[in-house]
Formats: structure tokens, sequence, C-alpha cells
């Protein structure tokens, strides 16, 4: 059997991001952690524009297979995992024959779906992974002094693309209703959920930076950005984690997923943002502040 180096490399990647967290935790220092996040999410979301989407997915179901399989013997199964047509839903080969079903039925959709589908999740993926790092481009080097011009078109270029990978997610969730691996109706009301989410506390940060709010609106950008960080990474991270306890049920994990991880994500953000700020301020002053975000 052909080991699929990539997985392997992620789960490599995975352990040198918790010792960056753990380290950041300590110092209070979070840009390799960021940085590393970043780097990941571009090599497992640029991937579907190299590879195409049914090789993506394989491999993104890949990452799950090894704890969705820990503890099974090669003939023994659990409710919730399910096999799909020619074992092609993995990039393990013949390893793993049993897989989370949310993932049998994700590959499936975007295997044998329609075109439009397929569009919808190239518009979500390409615009949301363009809004993840620009929004960090935005916080590194808020609007102050001569930056202004700057950071005015790039927080519009943010909220662009925001807007078009979240009408093109809402879009795709409205599927959802029949796909009973996901969780029906209750993922499709979880990912508009989400979006709502995201899209609130990105509009906030709009609405706050015409108003020339500063304080609120640097409040409001580490919220929007502590919502992206959610619905992206800690959603595949919870997911990592609660996928092998709830393999038994089909759509248990990937609900609590769907539903918790951007609000988890607001919350978290907005814990540091309050732990933090007793040692830094940001006045709201126009002269000291000079640009907006849109
Ligand atoms: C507004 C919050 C979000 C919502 C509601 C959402 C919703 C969705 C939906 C519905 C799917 C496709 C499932 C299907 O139709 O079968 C999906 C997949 C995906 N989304 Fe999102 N998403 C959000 C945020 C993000 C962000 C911020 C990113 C990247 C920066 C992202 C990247 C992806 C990727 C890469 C996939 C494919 C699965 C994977 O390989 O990880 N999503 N999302």
């Amino acid at each position: 059997m052909e080991l699929p180096l990539g997985v392997l490399g992620i789960y490599v990647a995975l352990v040198v991001w918790v010792v960056l967290l753990i380290r950041g935790l300590r110092t209070r220092s979070f840009g390799p952690f960021f940085a590393l996040g970043i780097a990941l999410l571009l090599f497992l979301n640029g991937r579907y524009f190299i590879e195409g989407i049914p090789a993506s997915i394989a491999f993104f179901i890949g990452i799950y297979d090894v704890g969705n399989n820990l503890g099974l013997a090669d003939s023994e199964t659990a409710g919730g995992l399910a096999t799909c047509v020619d074992n092609a839903c993995t990039v393990w080969g013949d390893r793993y024959t049993n897989h989370t079903s949310w993932g049998v039925a994700f590959h499936e959709r975007f295997l044998n779906g329609p075109q439009l589908r397929r569009n919808l999740l190239y518009g979500h993926i390409g615009f949301n992974s363009i809004a993840f790092i620009l929004m960090h481009l935005q916080l590194l080097r808020p609007g102050t002094g001569s930056n202004g011009g700057r950071h005015r078109l790039l927080g519009r270029l943010t909220f662009g693309a925001v807007t078009i990978g979240t009408v093109c997610a809402v879009w795709l969730a409205s599927e959802h209703s029949s796909v009973s691996e996901y969780g029906g109706a209750a993922a499709m009301w979880g990912f508009w959920s989400m979006s709502a989410f995201v899209y609130a506390t990105a509009s906030m940060t709009a609405v706050t930076a015409r108003r020339r709010d500063y304080r609120s609106h640097r409040t409001w950008s580490i919220r929007f950005a502590g919502s992206m960080w959610g619905s992206f990474w800690l959603f595949r991270a919870m997911l990592l984690v609660l996928d092998p306890l709830f393999r038994n049920s089909e759509s248990v994990a990937i609900l609590a997923c769907i539903w918790l991880s951007a609000p988890l994500g607001i919350a978290i953000a907005e814990f540091f943002r309050r732990r933090y700020d007793g040692t830094q301020t940001v006045d709201s002053k126009p002269s000291e502040v000079s640009a907006a975000t849109v």
C-alpha cells in the first residue's frame, strides 16, 4: 500500500502547530501559530484548484480516516461509518474502507453533482480563502498614518470576497435538507447560522469603519477574525476529535461543528481581546487612526 505522504505531512504539521499554540499562550506571541495556520489553509484549499474537487475531498476525508477507524478491526465497522464506490473517497488505498458518512456524501455530491454545485464550491473556497488571508494583512497593518489608503482598499476587497464566499456557502447549504448524512435541515440551518455569524461580524467591521468609530472597528474586526478562524480551523479541529468519538452516529459530530464553530471562534477571539487589551489600547481619534476598513 502506498502511504499518503501529504496526509502524514498534515499530521506532522498539526503537532508542530499545537506546540506553536502552547508556546504562543506562554509568550503571548502568536505570529508563528497564525503563519502556519495560513500556510496549511493554502495547502489544503489551493489543491482544489490544482487537483480538482473529488481528489481534494478524498484528501480531506483521508485526514479523518485514521481517527475514525482507530481500534476497529479490518472486518469491523461503526454505525456512523459508510463505504464509497470503488473506495475512491480516500487517499489511503485499501487501508481504510469505512469512512465518516458525511465524508462519503460530500465526495458523492461533488463527484456526480451538477457543474453549478462545483462552481459554487470553487467560489466559496476561493473567495473565503482570499478573505481569510486579507483579513490577517488588515489586522497586521491597521489603517494608521500613511497606511490609510491601502487599509481602506484591502478592507473593501476583504468585504467583497467574504460576501461572495458566503453567498456561495448559503447557496450550497440550501441543498442540504435532502442530505441526511450531514443532518438534513439541521445542517442547512446550521450552515446558515454560521454564515450569519461571519457576515454579521464582517458587516459590523464595515459599519464601524464608516462611522469612524475606530475603537469599535478594531473590536469587530477581531470578532470577525474569530468567526473566520472558527468556521474554518475550529470546525476542522473539532471534527478531528468529535468524529471518532461519535462514529456510531451519522451526523452528531458534523452538526456540532456546523452549529458551534463560528460562535465559539468569536467567543475565543473576544476572550483574548479582553484579556490582552488591558496592556494595549487603540485610541479612536481620527487624527491617529486615519483610515477605515471600508
Ligand atoms: C461563512 C461561514 C462558512 C460557511 C457557512 C461554510 C459552508 C460550507 C459548505 C456548505 C461547504 C460545502 C459542503 C457541501 O455543500 O457539501 C463548505 C466546504 C468548504 N469550506 Fe466552508 N463555510 C464557511 C467558512 C469557510 C471559510 C472561512 C473557509 C476558508 C477560508 C472555508 C473553506 C471551505 C472548504 C475548503 C470546503 C471544502 C471542505 C474542505 O476541504 O475543507 N469555509 N463550507
